[in-house]
């Protein structure tokens, strides 16, 4: 079936030449990283979906914005112009540049997070459960259970399970310094959340006294969805949608590095003054002065122009479309995917793509293997590798639920041209599944294996057993 790729609301002026390599160059790539895909060279790369984060394309007027950039210490004209569009868009009264998304956690968890306290969200990224984990505090995700199921067809699978935290609040209100929700749920299939539930989740937080801070990275994607699929809110804008989402929470956290479309980039953002004189202080010790947070002026101009461009309706249009070009087009060659189609990502079903494959031989990662060896074509496996541990409490591994791939389109990156190129690697594969094998893990780290860990095909070496894994 010929599908209308979306009109981009852009022309190419400055290009980055790609290395069309062959398969034979792929293979030998590929046991030199002991397939593991982040550990293969960029450049040995055709299409890289690994990640949306950071490695979008800058427009000239981002371009410009960097050569505007006022590098003064304190006060520097830069962060004047970030605090207009931030003020525009958040809302917020008080905020705070910060190097990427992860370093804006850290300094929230430092200041709110106690031993033994429970955090609620939707599903909590890994870097958010990791800084929650290192405060020994515990993340808590509270998806419905339709959400997880990857054919269930709802148009706001992020949501928050109200009664489930309600239940929450109840038993654990002492515990409870705040809750969180993650707009779009990357960890959850990339699914927006409506503003109805957004709503419901702001009259729980009331109701239980508790602050409530957005993990904001899409919030644009999920304003546009919004936009498009929530009753009532067609005759907004993105940005007027956006404005009613912050004006429900007390704070956010942000990575300018996806909806802002910088390389590098991050904001913590919140009503309570005494929170923002204390998350002052931390930033001064760890990422730099309040007017420059971890950024250079350069940075902090581009991100105020990003934030503008990363709002506007007709670019997000184009960016969900394509979003849904590339869904559509692998649902109808007969791939599995996660659906509706998000703001960011594709997740594709590797674990019922390929059923002859066990759990514990890795059915999502052999699938991302595949798909490199076949078309040069870089996603990550988002199951057993990255998420598998044992339980501290009983002991036993602790599987997810699903085995999926992510295919994550960088902003603006990328042409029809391009996302074809994937939907045949695909095609391709799928048609010699039966053939896919299964791998084993021959080394790995303490922790957060997925990024460093070997492999090796099952019937080859021995591999190392499963119960070797860590505890979390
Ligand atoms: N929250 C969410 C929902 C994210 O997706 C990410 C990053 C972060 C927080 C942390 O932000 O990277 O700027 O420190 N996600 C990237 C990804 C890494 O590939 O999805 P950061």
């Amino acid at each position: 079936m010929t599908r209308k790729h979306p009109f981009e609301p852009f022309r190419i002026k400055s290009i980055e030449n790609l290395r069309i390599t062959n398969r034979a160059e792929r293979e030998v790539a590929l046991k030199e990283a002991n397939f593991n895909i982040f550990k293969i060279q960029a450049e040995d790369v055709m299409v890289d979906l690994l990640t949306d984060s950071g490695t979008g394309a800058m427009s000239s007027e981002q371009w410009a914005s960097l050569m505007r950039g006022d590098e003064s210490y304190a006060g520097s004209r830069s962060f004047d112009r970030l605090e207009r569009v931030v003020d525009e868009i958040f809302g917020f009264k008080h905020f705070l540049p910060t190097h990427q998304g992860r370093a804006s956690e850290g300094i929230l968890m430092s200041l709110l997070v106690k031993p033994g306290n429970l955090i609620p969200n939707n599903t909590h990224f890994d870097t958010t459960a990791a800084h929650v984990l290192a405060r020994e505090g515990i993340p808590e995700n509270l998806l419905h259970d339709y959400s997880k199921n990857p054919s269930y067809d709802h148009p706001f699978k992020g949501n928050i399970n109200l009664d489930a935290l309600r239940q929450v609040l109840e038993k654990n209100t002492d515990m409870i310094p705040f809750c969180m929700i993650t707009v779009t749920n990357n960890a959850g299939g990339g699914q927006p959340v409506s503003l109805a539930n957004l709503e419901g989740l702001r009259k729980l937080c009331d109701e239980f006294s508790k602050p409530l801070f957005i993990d904001a990275c899409r919030f644009a994607e999920n304003a546009y969805l919004i936009q498009q699929r929530e009753d009532g809110y067609s005759h907004m804008s993105v940005r007027e949608i956006a404005r009613k989402m912050f004006s429900l929470a007390d704070g956010a956290t942000f990575s300018a590095k996806k909806d802002a479309i910088v390389n590098i980039g991050g904001l913590l953002l919140m009503n309570d003054k005494e929170l923002y004189e204390n998350a002052r202080n931390e930033l001064i010790m760890h990422e730099g002065f309040p007017t420059y947070g971890g950024l250079a002026g350069r940075d902090l101009d581009a991100m105020a122009t990003g934030l503008r461009e990363g709002t506007e309706d007709d670019y997000l249009s184009y960016r969900t479309s394509q979003v849904a070009w590339l869904f559509d087009s692998l649902k109808d060659i007969g791939v599995p995917v996660f659906g509706p189609p998000g703001g960011h990502a594709v997740y594709v079903d590797a674990g019922s793509l390929l059923d002859h494959i066990p759990q514990s031989e890795f059915p999502a990662q052999s699938l991302a293997v595949e798909l490199y060896l076949e078309g040069g074509v870089r996603a990550v496996e988002i199951g057993s590798v990255m998420l598998s541990f044992i339980s501290p409490e009983t002991g036993e591994l602790v599987t997810p639920p699903l085995e999926l791939i992510r295919l994550a389109i960088p902003r603006r990156t990328y042409t029809e041209s391009h996302l074809q190129h994937v939907v045949d690697s695909f095609k391709a594969v799928v048609e010699r599944k039966e053939s896919l094998r299964g791998l084993k893990i021959t080394k790995q780290p303490r922790l957060l294996r997925h990024f460093t860990c070997d492999f090796d095909w099952v019937e080859n070496n021995e591999g190392i057993e499963l119960s070797s894994l860590l505890s979390s």
